[in-house]
């Protein structure tokens, strides 16, 4: 499978991002800064050749580093936030830093232009004080105010920003919990409807991963069909696994960017995903080639693995080097379903 051309843009972005802000994060940040939505932990990096203390947050695990679905309480004295793609995340991750700051502290935010951070003033201002931008420079954007005196408005835990969402499968529905940054707001995608109308169940007792769980919409309906399977779930995102962890409570959910990030003994039947396709904007089969390589590794006998990808997404090169059968098993006009054995 060819590798995208965007592949690797996202590292580019993060580090002339961490450039602009470096030099804005002055003697009012105290001894302790905590950053945010770091993903390449660029920003990280420069505070520290610059002699600052820093903590990194992340909500997104990476092949790195692991993730917490909210920050904890550690003395700090200021935040920089990365600006995350989702206006959603952003005032989650506002909400989050500030929970964890004392009053008046300073927050600086940065971002592209291409990724919103011009309209970033305005949320920012609902729980920041004194909010202006201080620098403009390589197509960004750095913003700074600080943590209100009183904490008023904050919804300062995680749980404050739960909220339920109707979950419509055929004719059957549900509810379950959602958070703001999760994959579809934790609705229904189209492609993960092809997967889940194609898809055999597998056999009583079985030991299935659903990888890139988001919500739990996959596993959830799975264990609808059949109480006995043995069902661990897995996601990149913190916030997502905890949803999946409260919306499908019988499943192991664990927080991690590959395969490896799951007990090296740990072997399955069956391996279903919608993997993500996507880093920020940028386009990335990165995950979706990892998954593919490592799945027949963590396959017991006669395992098999089931994806759903867009059509464009030419990954049957890899499964016919990996896998001794596939198959596509359904297909619309955007997606294929493929059946690995
Ligand atoms: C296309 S969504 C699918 C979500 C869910 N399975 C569904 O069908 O609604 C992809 C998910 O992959 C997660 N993700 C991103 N990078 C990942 C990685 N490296 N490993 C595992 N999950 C990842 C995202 O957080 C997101 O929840």
């Amino acid at each position: 499978m060819a590798h995208s051309k965007t592949d690797g843009e996202g590292l580019e972005r993060d580090r002339t991002v961490a450039s602009v802000v470096a030099p804005c994060i002055d003697s009012t940040a105290g001894n302790h800064v905590l950053i945010c939505n770091d993903d390449h932990a660029c920003i990280a990096d420069r505070l520290r050749e610059n002699g600052a203390a820093v903590t990194s947050w992340w909500r997104l695990a990476t092949s790195v580093h692991g993730a917490r679905p909210w920050p904890l309480v550690d003395g700090y004295t200021a935040a920089v936030i990365r600006l995350p793609r989702d206006k959603g995340a952003f005032e989650f991750a506002l909400h989050a830093a500030c929970s964890v700051l004392p009053p008046s502290a300073p927050v600086w935010v940065v971002g592209a232009n291409g990724e919103g951070i011009k309209s970033a003033s305005r949320p920012m201002s609902t729980v920041l004080e004194g909010v202006e931008t201080i620098d403009t420079r390589k197509h960004c954007r750095v913003l700074r105010g600080t943590t209100p005196i009183d904490g008023t408005g904050l919804r300062k835990t995680l749980m404050d920003w739960a909220s339920e969402v109707a979950l419509d499968i055929g004719d059957v529905r549900t509810t379950h919990t959602v958070f703001p940054g999760v994959f579809a707001k934790g609705r229904l995608d189209p492609a993960t409807a092809l997967l889940l109308d194609a898809m055999e169940p597998p056999t009583a007792g079985s030991k299935v991963l659903d990888y890139a769980c988001g919500v739990g919409v996959i596993g959830g309906w799975l264990l609808r069909q059949d109480s006995t399977l043995d069902l661990t779930q897995l996601d990149a995102d913190a916030v997502s696994a905890k949803a999946a962890s409260i919306n499908v409570h019988r499943a192991t959910t664990v927080v991690g960017a590959s395969l490896s990030a799951l007990p090296p003994d740990a072997l399955f039947d069956c391996i279903v995903s919608n993997p993500p396709i996507h880093v920020g904007t940028s386009r990335d089969y990165a995950v979706l080639r990892n998954l593919v390589a490592m799945s027949p590794k963590r396959l017991k006998p006669k395992g098999r693995l089931w994806i759903v990808v867009q059509r464009q997404a030419h990954v049957e090169p890899l499964l016919r080097s990996r896998f001794g059968r596939v198959a596509v098993v359904a297909e619309d006009r955007r997606f294929r379903v493929w059946l690995a054995s």
